[in-house]
């Protein structure tokens, strides 16, 4: 049976070389849709894709627009049945031009709650062995956060609703001008990163309880640091990152792990290493 994978954020960046890589390492029977919230990006970047081993198709996507969301999930299930492959790679960006505070709503509600969006959607629609990653970082790890706001990614206890609770809190309390008193970290994309990391944990235990013989393996990755237009702003010199295509290669190879692979789950994965959670 064909494949079908699906990148989130695909026009720029992880996302782009995610599906170049996924679409050169697939075969010709099998499908990788370059997902963008803009159609003149997204099809500019399937151009500039070049001829590639399985078929790449465009489809537009805004991960914080709920229309949006269910139309790709009702095209994938109607055309294909299901999904073996998802890479949920979406971000917005953080800029130095205004404070993190004015930023942190439209950022948590892209990275955590677009993806979190995401997960629902395709959950159903996950094939036998299919493949997911939440792209986080090594931010991700709850150690980052103090011991007092532990409670608030609990991840044998919670639920996904849960999460997106502890992501909202986090954004009242950055936008009220509270979040330093009560311990958070002042960068934005360290509690945004644990609430990713928690979502995959959290999904990947629901998944063991639900589809206990599924084979499916849900993980959150770190890919490193990698030159792309969203990091460079904040680097005087790019010359210990990797190319984008260099950070998707351990990924892909996660995406691609064979159907009786049964680890890793649940975790955080930096090339191809499970990270602690603690
Ligand atoms: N770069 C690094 O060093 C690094 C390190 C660790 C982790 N990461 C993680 O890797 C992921 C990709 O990072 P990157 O550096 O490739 O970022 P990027 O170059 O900024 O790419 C992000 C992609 O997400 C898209 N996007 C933004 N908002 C969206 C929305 N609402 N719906 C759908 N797509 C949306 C962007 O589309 P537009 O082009 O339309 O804006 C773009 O295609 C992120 O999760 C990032 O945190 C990156």
């Amino acid at each position: 049976m064909s494949k079908v994978a699906i990148v989130t954020g695909a026009n720029q960046g992880l996302g782009f070389a995610l599906t170049k890589g996924l679409a050169n390492r697939l075969t010709a029977d099998d499908f990788v849709y370059l997902t963008a919230r803009s159609e003149e990006r997204g099809r500019a970047a399937l151009q500039s894709l070049g001829k590639t081993r399985a078929q790449v198709e465009f489809a537009q996507l805004d991960v914080t627009d709920p229309g949006s969301v269910t139309e790709l999930a009702t095209h994938l299930k109607a055309q294909h049945g299901g999904v073996d492959i998802v890479a949920s790679n979406a971000a917005a960006r953080i800029t130095k031009d205004r404070p993190q505070s004015e930023q942190v709503q439209a950022f948590i509600a892209t990275n955590n709650h677009g993806s979190r969006a995401m997960y629902g959607a395709l959950a159903d629609l996950l094939r036998p062995n299919a493949r997911y990653v939440m792209v986080a970082s090594s931010f991700g790890q709850l150690r980052n956060l103090p011991p007092h706001l532990h409670p608030l990614f609990d991840t044998d206890a919670m639920s996904l609703d849960d999460i997106e609770a502890s992501m909202d809190r986090y954004v009242n309390a950055m936008e009220a001008g509270t979040a330093e008193k009560e311990g958070w970290p002042g960068w934005i994309n360290i509690p945004s990163k644990i609430g990713q990391v928690a979502t995959a944990r959290i999904a990947a235990r629901d998944l063991a309880r639900i589809r206990p013989n599924g084979g499916i393996l849900i993980n959150a990755v770190c890919p490193g640091l990698l030159d792309t237009e969203a990091s460079r702003p904040w680097f005087d010199s790019m010359e210990n990152a990797m190319s984008p295509d260099e950070g998707a290669a351990p990924i892909i190879d996660l995406l691609l792990a064979p159907a009786n692979a049964s680890q890793p789950s649940g975790q955080l994965v930096r090339f191809g290493r499970v990270l602690p959670w603690m």
